[in-house]
């Protein structure tokens, strides 16, 4: 027996809120599913996000995430120019993920048809393709299905790709890889389909990774990778520097310690604070902003929503044209002395602002 209860918030107070559409809590008693919805701007078009199943120590810690990863969808929507909006689910987990958490995915999937609106989401941190599965049994709201586009982790990678390509050639005159050094932290999902990428293209690969199974699996499919130490990948000399790991990488400490030319990578966030764009763009390192590169898996999962139907070829064409969005910030970027990330959002914010009819 449900027991729901969905309530609107005014979540105004946060400094996280950035003029929010709708957040909502979302408690299921007899699941026990808490989790909450945040919708930042459907200008665009309808909702879409992934939902993070996590533990979080407070409950407002888990609000303001949503909040955060909300807002960040909205600006990746736009300069991936996909027709929808940013918005974020995010279930908390209890802290030993005890409880049964098929029934409080069937709770989540259920309440989805109670927003007033359509919410399309899928796997973020914390779901698996069974957890997918189970969300798409009991919504008609779930993407990222992976009998469609297959894994998103493959399309962000083929985003970075391409939006390497537009950074060498903007920096260095020829988009060519042969023989450019390509450091990559983080051999999972994204980091080592992007192996194979570059490595066939001509790249000279090095990598490293916290866990030695991802390592193996690196140098039995691509035996001339070099490993190097995780802590110290961001020191050596490179010529693009791909954090395909976890965000906060950049920072006042590890900003003097980088020899790369450029940095070019899926991981999200990877910039600690607004300076640290200031500080690369001081040192004369090229970044490419994150959710710029990334976005090659949103580009797949929002296919799935195509009036027409999904359709590889039209995936991998607009993943492509990254490669142009990434010389446009570029351009600006130098033209006015402005770190990429703000060139970045100021053209994402110039797409979302606008009303769509
Ligand atoms: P994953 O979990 O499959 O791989 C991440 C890898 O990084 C793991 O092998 C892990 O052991 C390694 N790692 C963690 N901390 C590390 C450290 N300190 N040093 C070296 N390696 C470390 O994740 P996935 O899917 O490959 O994603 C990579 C990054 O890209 C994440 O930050 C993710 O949020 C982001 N991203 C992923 C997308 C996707 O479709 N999978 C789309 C957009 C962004």
């Amino acid at each position: 027996m449900s027991n729901l209860k969905i309530t609107t918030l005014n979540a105004s107070a946060f400094p996280e809120f950035d003029n929010h559409k709708k957040v909502l809590r979302i408690e299921d008693t007899a699941s026990g599913l808490l989790a909450f919805i945040s919708i930042h701007n459907t200008n665009r078009g309808p909702a879409i996000g992934g939902t993070r199943y996590w533990h979080y120590e407070k409950e407002e810690d888990a609000l303001k995430d949503s909040l955060r990863l909300s807002r960040a969808m909205t600006y990746k929507c736009s300069i991936a120019e996909v027709p929808f909006g940013g918005a974020k689910g995010v279930i908390l987990a209890s802290k030993e993920n005890v409880g049964n958490k098929d029934v409080i995915l069937i709770a989540y999937a259920k309440a989805l048809a109670e927003l007033g609106e359509p919410f399309y989401t899928g796997e973020d941190v914390g779901l698996n393709e069974h957890d997918v599965q189970v969300l798409e049994k009991n919504s008609n709201t779930i993407v990222g299905r992976p009998e469609i586009g297959g894994l998103p982790a493959r399309w962000a990678a083929l985003s970075v790709f391409y939006a390497m390509e537009g950074a060498l050639a903007m920096k260095t005159g020829s988009s060519s890889f042969r023989g450019k050094k390509i450091a990559i932290k983080g051999l999972g999902g994204v980091g080592i389909d992007l192996c194979a990428l570059l490595e066939k293209a001509g790249a000279i690969l090095v990598g490293a990774d916290i866990v030695s199974e991802r390592v193996e699996r690196a140098l039995k499919n691509h035996p001339t990778i070099e490993i190097v130490d995780s802590a110290l990948i961001h020191t050596i000399a490179s010529d693009i520097y791909s954090p395909c790991a976890m965000g906060n990488e950049f920072n006042a400490d590890t900003v003097p310690e980088l020899k790369t030319k450029i940095i070019c990578g899926a991981a999200n966030n990877q910039l600690a604070t607004k300076a640290d764009g200031q500080r690369l763009l001081e040192r004369g390192i090229l970044y490419i902003p994150d959710y710029v590169a990334n976005a090659g898996g949103l580009i797949s999962v929002a296919d799935e929503l195509h009036p027409l139907g999904y359709s590889k070829e039209r995936v991998e064409l607009n993943i492509k044209r990254i490669r142009n969005t990434v010389e446009k910030i570029i351009e600006t970027s130098i033209r006015d002395s402005i770190p990429t990330g703000e060139v970045a959002d100021a053209l994402a914010e110039e797409r979302f602002q606008t009303i769509y009819e």
